[in-house]
């Protein structure tokens, strides 16, 4: 018997290998098609040689671990405790899958908030949970009242993406306002901030949960290297939690992956003191702009973008096909990969929206405009 029954092949893999099969330009999937910077590839080239090839400690490369606590205290003012309170993960991915399984018990219901990332329910499922998603409006802004309402002594957590794939907003003050009367009202909710995205923000910067007093007590924030670097494919985060919970956490973690890539962390604890992630958003921004201003011709209705790399565009004006045919039909015919937004709902939601991924080299971007305007 199935433990996923209803989990078939993601959308992700089947638009990719559209895309591939149709040499269609693929901004469908969320990672970058430009090289690393150089300055990674060097230190990682060193790390190479060094005594590096075996076993780190469980929670994570010392060095690397002060370099995150510096990181989080220097972005955020937040003081972490390095040996308790921080843990180097597989990716953001297992930062997710292994809170859940440490933290959940059978019949426990997290709230997760539609459109979200496909991850969730398939990993709250495994650790026994029962995920309650409650799709936000069509602005896509939340309707907290609601979120209020779904709230009982049966909830355990309430998972949030900020900024959030694949809509590309951030929330305001007001919202993380909101959520803080909702979880001083149910004590016993816990909170797992999803914030991989947060070095990738435009007009304003995000507010990080590291930030909120009232709910560090209660939050599992999860970060990825993969998504402020550009190395997706090195499957290397962390995720922050206080020591009550990250005790809980790491014991999952230890027999699950015990401990992450050695030259991965070594390198990137290196990278760290190089590197300046002020850079990213505007690096992003630039993309962004690009990407828009090419399509300011075309016939698609290109929604705000305040974080991500993801541009989200209505093509109601060009086909009244379902969201899922029109990307088939737009990678088959058109030669772009896109992702549907319906993906990204439990109900399957169709608002004739599709998701791009601007992370992408200037040449990719502007080849996949000139087929899109042309629709
Ligand atoms: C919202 C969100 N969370 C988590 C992840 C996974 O990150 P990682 O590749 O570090 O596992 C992604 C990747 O697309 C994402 O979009």
């Amino acid at each position: 018997m199935s433990k996923l029954p209803n989990v078939v092949a993601s959308v992700f893999s089947t638009m990719s290998q559209l895309a591939s099969e149709y040499k269609a330009i693929n901004l469908s999937q969320g990672f970058p098609d430009f090289s690393v910077d150089k300055r990674l590839i060097e230190i990682t080239e060193n790390v190479l040689q060094e005594s590096v090839h075996q076993y780190m400690p469980m929670a994570g490369y010392e060095p690397l671990l002060q370099q995150i606590a510096t990181l989080t205290k220097k972005q955020y003012n937040r003081i972490v405790q390095v040996s308790t309170e921080i843990l180097v993960t597989a990716g953001a991915t297992q930062g997710i899958y292994t809170t859940l399984q440490a933290l959940l018990s059978t019949g426990d219901e997290v709230i997760v908030l539609d459109p979200s990332y496909d991850s969730y329910e398939p990993s709250i499922i495994m650790s026994g949970g029962i995920a309650i998603r409650i799709p936000i409006n069509n602005d896509y802004t939340v309707n907290w009242t609601v979120v209020d309402q779904a709230c009982s002594f049966k909830t355990r957590m309430i998972i949030i993406n900020n900024p959030h794939n694949p809509t590309g907003r951030i929330f305001t003050q007001a919202d993380i306002e909101a959520l803080e009367k909702i979880l001083e009202k149910y004590p016993n909710i816990l909170l797992l901030s999803d914030e991989v995205y947060e070095y990738i923000t435009f007009e304003q910067k995000h507010i990080s949960i590291n930030t909120r007093e009232k709910l560090i007590a209660k939050s599992i924030i999860i970060s990825s290297f993969g998504k402020s670097f550009h190395i997706t494919g090195w499957k290397v985060g962390y995720l922050i939690a206080p020591k009550n919970l990250m005790i809980e956490i790491k014991k999952v973690h230890q027999f699950m992956v015990f401990s992450v890539n050695s030259i991965s962390q070594v390198a990137i604890s290196r990278y760290l003191e190089v590197v300046t992630l002020e850079d990213i958003a505007p690096f992003y921004q630039k993309k962004r702009e690009y990407f828009n201003n090419l399509l300011s011709t075309s016939r698609f209705k290109l929604l705000p973008c305040e974080g991500t790399y993801f541009q989200v565009a209505s093509y109601a004006a060009i086909s009244e096909k379902s969201d899922v045919d029109f990307c088939k039909w737009l990678t088959i015919e058109h030669g772009v990969a896109a992702i549907p937004n319906s993906a990204f709902y439990a109900n399957g939601k169709d608002q004739k929206l599709i998701r791009f991924c601007f992370a992408k080299r200037d040449i990719t971007l502007a080849a996949a405009a000139e087929k899109l305007i042309s629709l």
